[in-house]
């Protein structure tokens, strides 16, 4: 059976400059990935994660392994696969709304007024309606960051590549923009592999967590959220707590333990 997005026995190891001493980042690692689902993956600092979605986001090249995206073999980066990263990326000669509008640049689904419609959508969601004709370099990092949040999503990727995006945020926005994608992730089903290392924000928003071990980055384990805490009760607030804080101390006891690893490693 083929899956949406399927990493097949993916490993990337670092040289240093002389060549003489290497960092195995990445072991062998599978992952199959369905359509629509929203993958959040945990870890160890420095275990390999961000190596990891840039290799699935076509910006690394791994030493072996594939990957295919409907069934389709991927080589290099393409619009398909759309990416936020931890650091804030926008353009400083346009706009907050000429960033955002230029995320449909490339669109083949939508007409022009379309572009524009889902401009303005993005612009609200991110909050930055008052802000649409400020030049990015005028406006604060956590703005440029849901800029670039905007303007990803605005690309429509076929799959959203999220590599700690709200790490920077102040907590008003961040919990705004996890409800946001929360949203997305249930009335347009986008596919999702998003990065952090905040086991709540892991718990409210996956369909499904995996947990990597420190480097190199191989999967400890997975966990089926949805069949533990239904996603509509997550999203009302209404989950039950006590399965919670329960999933909460069984995810930290893993990270601890290869935390340690971590440690004894260096
Ligand atoms: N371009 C690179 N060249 C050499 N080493 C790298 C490079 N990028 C990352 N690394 C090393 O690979 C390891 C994993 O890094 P990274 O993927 O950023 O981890 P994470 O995102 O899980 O914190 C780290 O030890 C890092 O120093
Ligand atoms: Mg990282």
């Amino acid at each position: 059976m083929s899956h949406f997005l399927e990493l097949s026995d993916i490993s990337k190891t670092y040289w240093s400059a002389d060549g003489k001493t290497e960092t195995k980042v990445v072991l062998p690692l599978s992952l199959n990935i369905e359509e629509g689902e929203m993958v959040m993956f945990l870890g160890p600092s420095g275990c390999g994660k961000t190596t990891l979605m840039r290799i699935v986001g076509g910006l690394e090249t791994q030493d072996a392994g594939t990957i295919d995206l409907h069934g389709q073999r991927l080589a290099g980066p393409d619009r398909r696969r759309g990416m936020v990263f931890q650091s804030y990326s926008s353009f400083p000669w346009l706009t907050v709304r000429g960033n955002i509008k230029f995320g449909t640049r490339y669109r083949k689904d939508i007409s022009p007024a379309e572009k524009e419609e889902v401009t303005d959508h993005y612009l609200e969601m991110v909050g930055l309606t008052r802000y649409a004709d400020f030049y990015t370099n005028r406006i604060s990092g956590g703005m440029r960051q849901r800029v670039a949040i905007a303007r990803t999503l605005a690309s429509n990727p076929d799959v959203l590549l999220m590599d700690e995006p709200f790490g920077a945020l102040d907590a008003q926005t961040r919990e705004h923009l996890q409800f946001q994608l929360m949203d997305i992730n249930r009335t347009e089903k986008k596919t999702t592999i998003f990065v952090t290392h905040d086991v709540e924000e892991a718990i409210l928003l996956a369909n499904r967590i995996v947990i990597f071990s420190s480097r190199p980055a191989r999967i400890v384990k997975e966990i089926d959220v949805d069949a533990i805490l239904p996603p509509e009760a997550r999203r009302s607030g209404e989950a039950d707590m006590a399965r919670f804080m329960s999933l909460r101390s069984e995810i930290l006891d893993i990270i601890r333990a290869e935390y340690a690893h971590t440690l004894e490693a260096v």
